[in-house]
């Protein structure tokens, strides 16, 4: 037997996880080199070299019994703590091991949060256009995800309609900074402002931070208001700032320890395995100023790939004229965007009359 939100979740396929695997098949066919894939936002360089030599070390030096076995549920304290201390020594903020929450990634984190703060029939609010995972994450805990119009062309939050949208039915609002699709960083100001407001209606504010080391000129986001709003949840993963995907890290970053208990036990315990955490201690240790290294190489090869795409034609007028009608569509439609249904359109798009 199936739980009935799952089955009904099974129709609709994720189209990022289709694409990766069409893209798996096709270099299958054709060879992994002749793949550009971009559709799971996968790291396109390897991780840190000191992470690899770290690792190494790690295996052959640490106690197996301890490295493989389980640590305390709410996390390994030397990870939490090394966190904590890396947060600190950036921003200059007395944080401690009791604010952090280690996860399975940010998509982890993002589950754990809306199953730690909602049940079914409340509303978790988000912004359109929004990371497409926030749909099952919010669909299988029963609650109903509500979609925030967004407003071109600076795709800032559209805070009059989120106002009139923030019901007392809303236990959670999710927003996502630097934006993944947009890659438009959240005015400080307005995240401000929304964690005001939700805040006033006690909604917890979960803000995705996933790629925000990677943003040039982000600074900390919302981390030094972080004891002004007990309401306030950011979520944060090494799987794009240090490339390392597969090893599944994040962590969430809240004041408010209450919320993390709650997240703590809002999902089976251990999510995230000591090794993955020794290895995030190690990370931190050994090349934490990867993250600035990382900007510093998109930086040096953005103009490579817009160049590369000029000269291949996908900057000509069709395929603009092909984005611009599927940008229209999902923002006309932020209700109404299934995976299947983009997939499909994208793939109408593309192939071209
Ligand atoms: C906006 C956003 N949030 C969360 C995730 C999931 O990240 P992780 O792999 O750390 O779980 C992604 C992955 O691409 C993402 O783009």
């Amino acid at each position: 037997m199936l739980n009935e939100i799952y089955r009904a979740m099974l129709n609709n396929k994720s189209v990022i996880r289709e694409t990766f695997m069409y893209g798996r098949q096709r270099a299958a066919q054709i060879g992994s080199e002749n793949v550009f894939d971009y559709s799971l936002g996968n790291p396109s360089v390897p991780c840190p070299p000191e992470f690899t030599t770290a690792m190494q070390t790690l295996l052959a030096q640490e106690e197996p019994v301890s490295l493989h076995g389980y640590c305390p549920s709410q996390g390994d304290p030397g990870f939490r703590t090394a966190v904590a201390a890396h947060l600190t020594e950036t921003f200059g903020l007395p944080y401690a091991q009791k604010h952090i929450f280690p996860t399975t990634g940010a998509a982890g984190a993002i589950a754990h949060a809306i199953r730690a703060v909602t049940q079914p029939g409340d509303e978790v609010l988000t912004f359109a256009p929004y990371f497409p995972e926030y749909g099952p994450y919010v669909a299988g805990t029963g609650a109903v995800l509500r979609v925030v119009p967004p407003q071109a062309p600076t795709f800032q939050p559209n805070l009059d309609a989120f106002a009139q949208m923030l019901t007392e039915k809303v236990t959670c609002v999710l927003i996502n900074t630097p934006n993944n699709p947009t890659g438009r960083l959240v005015d400080g100001a307005l995240l401000r402002a929304a964690a005001e407001q939700c805040r006033a209606v006690g909604a917890v504010l979960a803000v995705d931070e996933c790629f925000l080391p990677l943003s040039d000129g982000a600074g900390p986001g919302l981390a030094p208001c972080l004891a002004e709003y007990p309401n306030l949840l950011l979520l944060r993963a090494f799987t794009k700032s240090y490339a390392m995907a597969g090893l599944r890290l994040g962590y969430a970053l809240s004041a408010n320890g209450g919320l993390l208990e709650r997240m703590a036990a809002a999902g089976p315990p251990w999510s995230v395995s000591t090794p993955a955490q020794a290895a995030g201690l190690a990370a931190l240790e050994q090349c934490s100023d990867w993250p600035e290294k990382a900007r510093a190489l998109l930086a040096s090869e953005r103009p490579a790939l817009s160049d590369g795409l000029a000269a291949l034609g996908l900057e000509g007028p069709a395929i603009g004229a092909a984005q611009r009608r599927l940008a229209a569509h999902i923002l006309s439609h932020p209700e109404d965007n299934t995976p299947a249904r983009l997939l499909a359109l994208a793939r109408a798009e593309l192939s071209g009359p």
